[in-house]
């Protein structure tokens, strides 16, 4: 397999870089990072014009123009784990989607894949249940609260017609049964913890997912990058390599 790494230099393209090392060693890796300061590395993605298989993006929302006309032009599917694009780079990247497969996730952490599918199905069973959403992270994290709770919380609301998110608890005052509450925590080196608690007056339901190490981001990622390039065009989510798994 022939993957093109968006990204290469940084946090997450290295921890990509090795993962397909170790997974993958009869692959080729082609490393594109626009600082190209480690070993030899094109600085955009243009300069490459070499067969590939598929291309993984870790890099910044700014090079989606850049991506998305290059993938158009070579008919090469993306991974896309760069977060936060614009409203009009959302946009490039759903219309990139006419032409070749994209896949895009927030996060590409099957476990939490997993997580959302579960809760949906916890709140179609319990639709009395208090639902509460708690999330803990390292202190240097900016976003609360964090995206994937954000979307856990909207799967979860997709099953409760009428519910309201509610962000942190600050007044007095008793519980809403249209609540769905989420929480952040803010503490040391955490990398990652979601948990939903479905409670009724007779029983809580906890189903939690912790991350150890970021390399499960780009252990979904390559799952991915394997998955897209049987597929036609269309923009896909991580649901797909999920199911695609579980069938
Ligand atoms: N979807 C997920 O599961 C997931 C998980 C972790 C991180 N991320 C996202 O992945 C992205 C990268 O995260 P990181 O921690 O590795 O960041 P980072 O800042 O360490 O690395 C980004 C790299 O992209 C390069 N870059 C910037 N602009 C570029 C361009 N136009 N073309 C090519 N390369 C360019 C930079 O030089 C840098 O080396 C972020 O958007 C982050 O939010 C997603």
């Amino acid at each position: 397999m022939k993957i093109i790494l968006n990204g290469a230099c940084g946090r997450m393209g290295q921890v990509f870089a090795k993962l397909f090392r170790e997974k993958c060693p009869d692959g080729t890796m082609i490393p594109v990072d626009a600082k190209g300061e480690v070993g030899e590395i094109y600085t955009a993605l243009a300069d490459y014009e070499g067969p590939a298989d598929c291309i993984v993006d870790f890099s910044h929302h700014s090079s989606t123009d850049a991506l998305t006309d290059y993938a158009i032009a070579r008919r090469l599917p993306l991974v896309v784990a760069t977060t936060g694009q614009t409203p009009e780079e959302a946009a490039k990247l759903a219309a990139a989607a006419k032409f070749v497969p994209v896949l895009q996730a927030s996060n590409f952490s099957l476990g939490i894949v997993v997580l959302i599918s579960l809760a949906r199905q916890a709140a179609r069973a319990f639709p009395e249940a208090d639902i509460e959403i708690v999330e803990a992270h390292h202190n240097r994290k900016q976003d609360v609260p964090s995206g994937t709770a954000l979307s856990l919380a909207k799967a979860v609301q997709g099953e409760r017609p009428g519910s309201r998110l509610l962000i942190g608890r600050h007044e007095n005052g008793k519980r809403e049964p249209a609540e769905i509450g989420i929480h952040s925590l803010r503490m040391g080196n955490v990398v990652g913890v979601h948990e939903i608690h479905i409670c009724t007056d007779t029983q809580t339901l906890t189903l939690r997912h912790e991350a150890h190490d970021r390399a499960l981001f780009a252990e979904g990622a390559l799952t991915a990058a394997k998955w897209i390039t049987g597929m036609g065009p269309g923009l896909y989510d991580m649901q797909r390599v999920l199911d695609a798994i579980l069938h």
